[in-house]
């Protein structure tokens, strides 16, 4: 194990029977940007992601298309490695459930339960939604249906689908007896829940009171078997969530040192409607056979369609019309503009409105006319007064105070700040604020002027040094967002050595710039979007 600290980092793992759809790689994004900024920070990554591959709904798919489950989960799984791929997606590992792994951790999850004495045998008699695999009371159904005039008729509270009644011998987990357990985790750890309002929601859950949670189910196979009795396998998300655990080592000896390096996890990213299952269930879970519970369950917002003529926004779903499809935004701004628009213009807490027509404005604004306009203007002049090279640089050239130079300065701290508590748009803010600032500088030091006096070419060698040091640092903060664009730039300018820094702050620091090196210019990184046509 390196002497470097671990940092280890989880989306969700993903029901297969779905294609890979913006909402799944909004949270895979999200986390492969913390990864990247991560292992520029320093640390040893660990970033997992896979598929949830067990449960009824799989089961019920698999039957419709006369496939076995696991032929069905074969079929399916190729296409998120595919969207992964595209998407510059670096994780580490890629755990699906059906994996030997998960069924070995699983099935020590339930031994070492049944040592605690946090499990029992009941039955279970209530309703059940399978497509959201959740199991609902009597009193929220009732609830929901009042809420909703479902007439008769029992509808999942959550999704709305029609609910099943489930009457069976189960295993159930006490989870009642976590309730104060639970409430002093969040009382000492009062970001375990990120960010701090969904924090507040789940305490609010919790002091309702906890009730025990049927976790094994007889009327259909699809699932790990509980070790102890062969007539259950294991209720969907209580395998699904110790993923996080089994592919860092949980129960497998031959990788006690990995897991001792590596859990508890730093951060659990999900999606808000699956918060209780993380940051309730899941704990109490750890709590139950003695593991430390994750550092952070970060709670991302739902992504919604934006009418740009309204302001309206609303669910995105395919019988509304308004889906939208990963490859309808490839094609529109290449996988860096995506990854940057869903990064930095969505709030990652909150829900966020998207739109083509946003699209296209952030895009054109921030990575056609600022970015990509400064590094092509920068690298053509830079290319063009010093016969294809950066200026030599004259001894103390960092030090020579100038606006640039007074943007940069503590930029990694402000950046780094926000980066760490996945404030991703306060970050980019940071690095358009150098951007910004250096176009402007263009503007104003008119080095096409400078340059036409023989006797200025010391100023004009600081003015195009500033410039390509802004660009240097610019770079590399925005190199978690679009990794390729980043290595680009700093290829063009003779650094690619760079681009795979392991020490962010210290690349950061004014003064980096080579000089005298060859200097690339290069086709446009981002051309400008012709608007849509109405
Ligand atoms: N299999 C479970 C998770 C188990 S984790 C131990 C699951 N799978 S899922 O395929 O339904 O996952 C969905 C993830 O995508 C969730 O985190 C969910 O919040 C997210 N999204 C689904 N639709 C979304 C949007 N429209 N916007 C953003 N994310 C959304 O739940």
């Amino acid at each position: 194990m390196a002497d470097k600290p671990s940092f280890y980092i989880t989306t969700p793992i993903y029901y297969v029977n779905a294609a890979p759809h913006l909402g799944t790689a909004y949270c895979t994004i999200m986390c492969d940007v913390m990864a990247r900024y991560k292992r520029a920070m320093g640390y040893d990554v660990k970033f997992l992601t896979g598929l949830d591959e067990h449960g009824e709904k799989v089961q019920r798919a698999a039957e419709e298309h006369n496939m076995t489950p696991q032929e069905w989960c074969d079929s399916l799984a190729p296409a998120f490695h595919e969207i992964w791929h595209t998407l510059e997606i670096s994780n580490d590992d890629f755990i699906r459930t059906t994996e030997e792994r998960q069924i070995k951790a699983v099935q020590y999850l339930w031994e070492r339960m049944k040592e605690a004495g946090y499990i029992y045998k009941g039955s279970y008699d209530g309703w059940y939604c399978v497509p959201e695999e959740t199991y609902f009371t009597e009193t929220q159904v009732q609830k929901a249906d009042e809420e909703r005039h479902t007439e008769g008729q029992h509808l999942c509270p959550d999704c709305g689908r029609p609910l099943e009644r489930v009457q069976e011998e189960s295993w159930f987990f006490k989870l009642s007896a976590f309730q104060d357990k639970l409430l002093a985790l969040y009382a000492e750890h009062p970001d375990f829940v990120m960010p701090d309002f969904r924090m507040n929601e789940v305490r609010t859950f919790v002091e309702g009171g906890l009730k025990d949670i049927s976790v094994s189910r007889t009327s259909f196979d699809w699932g790990i078997p509980v070790p102890f009795d062969d007539k259950h396998v294991t209720y969907v998300w209580f395998d699904a969530l110790l993923n996080y655990a089994t592919a860092v080592g949980f129960g497998n000896p031959d990788m006690a040192d990995e897991y001792a390096f590596r859990w508890p996890a730093q951060f659990n990213v999900v999606g808000k409607d699956i918060i209780r299952f993380h940051c309730v269930i899941w704990p109490a879970m750890l709590m139950a056979i003695g593991e430390a519970v994750p550092e952070h369950v970060f709670a991302h917002g739902f992504l919604m369609v934006r009418d740009d003529e309204t302001g309206q926004t609303r669910k995105m779903s395919k019988s509304l019309g308004n889906a939208i499809a990963p490859q309808d935004v490839i094609d529109l701004l290449g996988v860096e503009g995506y990854r940057y628009y869903f990064m930095t213009d969505c709030v990652p807490g909150e829900d966020g409105g998207i739109s083509f027509g946003r699209m296209e404005q952030v895009y054109n604004a921030d990575l056609a006319n600022s970015w990509g306009n400064l590094v092509s203007r920068t690298l053509n002049m830079s290319a063009k007064y010093f016969d294809g090279k950066t200026p030599e640089l004259a001894e103390g050239w960092a030090d020579v105070e100038n606006p640039l130079r007074s943007v940069a300065e503590g930029i990694a701290d402000r950046y780094c700040a926000a980066m760490d508590r996945i404030a991703y748009g306060v970050a980019k803010d940071e690095v358009m604020e150098l951007i910004h600032a250096a176009n402007h500088y263009i503007e104003d030091s008119a080095p096409w002027g400078i340059a036409k006096d023989p006797a200025r070419a010391g100023e004009l060698a600081q003015v195009m040094a500033n410039l390509l040091e802004a660009i240097r640092i610019s770079a590399h903060l925005l190199s978690p967002f679009m990794p390729t664009t980043s290595a680009e730039v700093l290829r063009r300018m003779s650094l690619e050595d760079e681009a795979d820094t392991a020490d962010l702050r210290a690349a950061c620091a004014w003064g980096g710039l080579k000089g005298g090196v060859a200097v690339t210019k290069g086709d446009a990184l981002f051309p400008r979007l012709q608007p849509a046509k109405k």
